[in-house]
């Protein structure tokens, strides 16, 4: 019996997560396996209800649990909450922190049939898988906050960017195992040419690169890898950054697989991971049954692989996601002439069939 916190959240995770948790009970109907899930509030649906985004009861849930599924969190209506109260900063922040994620895994995986719906050019994209391993624990997300003002009463303010050098041993160890199950090169980004926590960084994967000889090490400056991932994808197999940098390319290497609604997540290094899409609430479409659940699926299917080490149980999901777009499903986010377009909950149904009945 596998024990799974369920957050679905704000905004479309309240409607991606289900269909996620459908998939799980697919899987588990045709492998034997049992899933026990446990909703609870997070973001600002828990403030909402509660009056905090991450209440205790919602912590302690996802530390007694094997697994935490996170839909998304945050919405136009909590942003001039105080800062302590703001879904991303009360509540996905100290989750993170509180649980010891610090590697967080966000595979780039071209599914063949939506080549045509990135905007890429299909010479460009053919053949692309790149890991981006972003560190998720640390660095200016983390580091001391300051509002004030100069000596001249001008408003001021600061984020620190602060990185010891344990914390970038531990996320490059992760990104060199990572590579020897995989392609076995490692591209380490940062902004070594200006930043002196980027020069920490590139002196301990320096260093560490010489217990993994079998794996190649390359460098590159944030702004260059920012180019690189559209100028030439392939080039990269494991990519590790820290926290901001992997925030910021992961979003751009989302469209690398034709939408930010294909893009997956594992947040993993304490005892319980965490799962969910790397996109977020988009209040802009919440509520009109048109969110793509997809990565959220995608997202599970890596819980069944690093959580449960249920390898085959893990690709049978991707099997199906590759399998629905071949049929032509598309949520409108993939749109593309000659396609059937399905809702949120049609596109979960969709891989369930194919759950139960492939052979
Ligand atoms: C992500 C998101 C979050 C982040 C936000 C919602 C705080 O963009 O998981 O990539 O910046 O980490
Ligand atoms: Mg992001």
């Amino acid at each position: 019996m596998y024990k799974i916190a369920v957050l679905p959240g704000d905004g479309i995770g309240t409607e991606i997560v289900p269909e996620a948790v459908k998939a799980l009970n697919a899987v588990g109907a045709r492998f034997g396996h049992e899933f026990s899930f446990t909703q609870a509030l997070v973001g600002g649906a828990a403030y909402d209800a509660v009056g905090h985004p991450l209440p205790d009861e919602t912590l302690n849930l996802c530390k007694e649990s094997d697994a935490v599924l996170l839909g998304a969190i945050g919405g136009p209506q909590y942003e001039n909450l105080p800062v302590h109260l703001r879904p991303e900063i009360g509540a996905l922040l100290p989750l993170r922190k509180e649980l010891a994620l610090y590697a967080n895994l966000r595979p780039c995986m071209l599914f063949p049939d939506l080549i045509q719906a990135s905007t890429l050019k299909e010479e460009v994209l053919r053949g692309v898988d790149i890991l981006v391993l972003r560190e998720l624990t640390g660095g200016i997300y983390f580091g001391e906050k300051k509002r004030g003002f100069n000596a001249e009463g001008i408003p001021e303010a600061s984020d620190l960017l602060k990185y010891s050098s344990i914390e970038i041993e531990r996320i490059a160890r992760f990104a060199y195992e990572a590579a020897r199950g995989r392609r076995k090169r490692i591209c380490s980004v940062d902004k070594a040419n200006v930043l002196e926590s980027s020069r920490l960084w590139r002196e301990v994967v320096t260093g560490l690169a010489k217990e993994y000889p079998d794996v190649e090490t390359t460098h590159m400056y944030v702004d260059n890898c920012s180019m690189q991932l559209i100028r030439n994808p392939r080039q990269f197999d494991v990519i590790v950054t820290e926290n901001m940098f992997g925030d910021i390319l992961t979003d751009e290497a989302s469209m690398l697989t034709g939408s930010i609604g294909m893009l997956p997540s594992a947040s993993i290094g304490g005892e319980v991971a965490l799962y969910e899409p790397a996109h977020g609430s988009a209040p802009d479409i919440a509520g009109q049954k048109k969110a793509n659940p997809l990565a959220t699926i995608l997202s599970v299917a890596m819980m069944l692989r690093y959580s449960f080490r249920l390898e085959k149980e893990a690709k049978l999901i991707e099997q199906a996601v590759n399998q629905v777009l071949t049929e032509g499903y598309r949520t409108p986010d993939l749109q593309e002439p000659g396609k059937k377009t399905v809702n949120t909950e049609e596109m979960g149904n969709k891989i369930c069939e194919i759950l139960t009945a492939v052979r």
